[in-house]
């Protein structure tokens, strides 16, 4: 029996070396390992056996097969290893690295600054209700301030932000008075795009409240932010402006980094770009927050971080930095 085992074992042996594809090595295991193996069949022999015999033999037959499993399983892992695809971590591959995104990298920076003067940095949903978009900021239902910002409405009621001035009255509700936050973040409009628009694009909002603030505050902070963002000379003015959150309220422009102030299709010809507008907090969207106007004064500002963008880089027309294009990302080396 010992000498049977030996040569089923080493024959066995043979044929499965002999095999260099997983499925010529499974019908080779079928013959080996199967019912009608003679493995098998020396187990099942094990029954007319006297308990003697079964005791001496079982435990060498079965230890038999074990090894033969073995075998198969050996090769089985040999040919798997040389028929995958293996990766080289000695080849010197040229992986051409990127860079972050220009209005990622003025993101960072406007936040980096308002970090510095104590602003908490939060962010708010892109898809928005009605109310956060609209009806808390003090614009009802049929206002003709719906109409500047026209955007996509969809079929669970929602609609996806227009700005990102929803993020006061999330943050009034979730933080109360005082407060100081600045949330950035991606904004929709339903626009014919050219040079200066595009259907996606990326705001900053700011929003302090507290005791006694006033204009000088508002103006005092947008206008360091825009110089050190900025950090070239442009002329910086400001005008009165309307939007029913603020009262008063402003727009700041700066002067066309692009055409140096002398009229482009960026700047649709006038020379200047509206880069942050803001003013004092409508006592209206104070209550919607929650926050009684007649103990607290707030500003708050809309920067827009993708004309930020185009005006700290120079870059002419909006529709590049949505384009996904490489050779326009490329230039900015910035990690
Ligand atoms: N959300 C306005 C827009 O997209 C911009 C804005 C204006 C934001 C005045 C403000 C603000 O916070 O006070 O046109």
């Amino acid at each position: 029996m010992e000498n049977k085992l030996k040569e089923i074992l080493a024959s066995a042996k043979e044929e499965i070396e002999k095999t260099t594809k997983e499925a010529d090595l499974m019908n080779v295991k079928s013959k080996l390992l199967g019912k009608t193996s003679e493995i098998s069949s020396l187990l099942s022999s094990l029954k007319d056996m006297s308990i003697e015999d079964k005791k001496k033999y079982g435990s060498l037959i079965n230890n038999t097969k074990k090894e033969l499993e073995g075998y198969v399983n050996n090769h089985l892992a040999k040919i798997e290893s040389k028929s995958n695809i293996t990766f080289d971590d000695t080849l010197d591959y040229d992986i051409k690295k990127g860079s972050l995104h220009p209005v990622t990298i003025v993101g960072r920076e406007v936040t980096d600054l308002l970090r510095k003067m104590g602003f908490t940095i939060v962010s708010g949903p892109e898809m928005e209700t009605e109310y956060y978009n609209f009806e808390a900021l003090n614009v009802p239902k049929n206002h003709p301030a719906r109409d500047m910002q026209d955007t996509y409405y969809l079929d669970n009621g929602m609609l996806l932000r227009t700005q990102t001035s929803d993020n006061q009255i999330h943050a009034m509700e979730r933080y109360g008075a005082p407060l100081r936050i600045c949330a950035p973040g991606r904004t929709f409009r339903n626009e014919d795009m050219d040079a200066g628009h595009e259907t996606t694009f990326f705001q900053l909002e700011g929003m302090v409240i507290d005791k006694n603030i006033s204009i000088e505050n508002l103006l005092y902070t947008v206008r360091s932010l825009v110089r050190e963002i900025l950090k070239q000379d442009v002329e910086v003015r400001l005008r009165p402006g309307f939007f029913p959150f603020t009262e008063p309220s402003f727009e700041m422009d700066v002067s066309c980094t692009i055409c140096g102030g002398k009229g482009c299709p960026t700047c649709k010809n006038s020379g200047w770009v509206e880069l942050v507008p803001g003013g004092m907090v409508h006592p209206n969207v104070l209550r919607a927050g929650g926050i009684d106007p007649d103990e607290y004064t707030g500003f708050a500002f809309g920067f827009g971080l993708t004309r930020l963008a185009m005006m700290k880089y120079k870059i002419s027309d909006i529709r590049l930095l949505n384009s996904g294009d490489v050779r326009f990302l490329e230039q900015f080396n910035i990690k």
